[in-house]
């Protein structure tokens, strides 16, 4: 453990891996966003290029938190997104295979906090698990009406992300 670390060797290493993920999601995100740009289906791509800026604030969160414990922060290499996809269906099903092996990632990181007694990473994680929650919900609902639309009919997706705003937003009533 680096000098009044507050967190361990082993949970340093796991977090600064999942700077990397999330960086790895934001890319993905990309990739993805331009598929839909060059699709020339704006609202899709606006979407996942939103997508992809929240990933960087979640790669950010985790390395501000490794910084405030003390620990030390690695950067590894990212492993190159998948750039070409056949159909929106495709690209969409990715997106929600990344949300969900996040969601398996956080749950391994919380498991090994409990295993450590570590309840600072522990708290911090919570907002991650929360979060996974809603990004795995809005990616699976945006793959089903992608599905419900038929790949001819993308526009009425389109006009739906734009009826309905930011899908995963929060409602209005609940964000105080
Ligand atoms: Fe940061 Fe969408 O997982």
């Amino acid at each position: 453990m680096a000098n009044n670390s507050l967190i361990s060797d082993k949970m340093n290493a796991a977090l600064n891996e999942q700077i990397g993920n999330e960086m790895s999601a934001s890319m993905q995100y990309i990739a993805i966003a331009a598929y839909f740009d060059s699709e020339d289906l704006l609202e899709l791509a606006r979407h996942f290029y939103r997508q992809s800026e929240e990933e960087r604030t979640h790669a950010l969160r985790f390395l501000k938190f490794v910084v405030d414990a003390g620990a030390s922060v690695e950067m590894g290499a990212l492993p190159q997104p998948q750039n070409r996809f056949n159909l929106a269906e495709e690209a969409i099903q990715k997106a929600l295979d990344g949300e969900i092996t996040v969601t398996r990632q956080i749950n391994a990181l919380v498991d090994m906090a409990t295993r450590e007694n570590d309840h600072i990473t522990h708290n911090f994680l919570q907002w991650f698990v929360t979060e996974q929650l809603e990004e795995v919900s809005s990616t699976s609902t945006l793959l089903k009406i992608v599905q419900r639309a038929g790949e001819s009919n993308l526009l009425m997706v389109e006009e739906y992300l734009v009826r309905n705003g930011r899908l995963g937003a929060e409602p209005e009533a609940s964000s105080t």
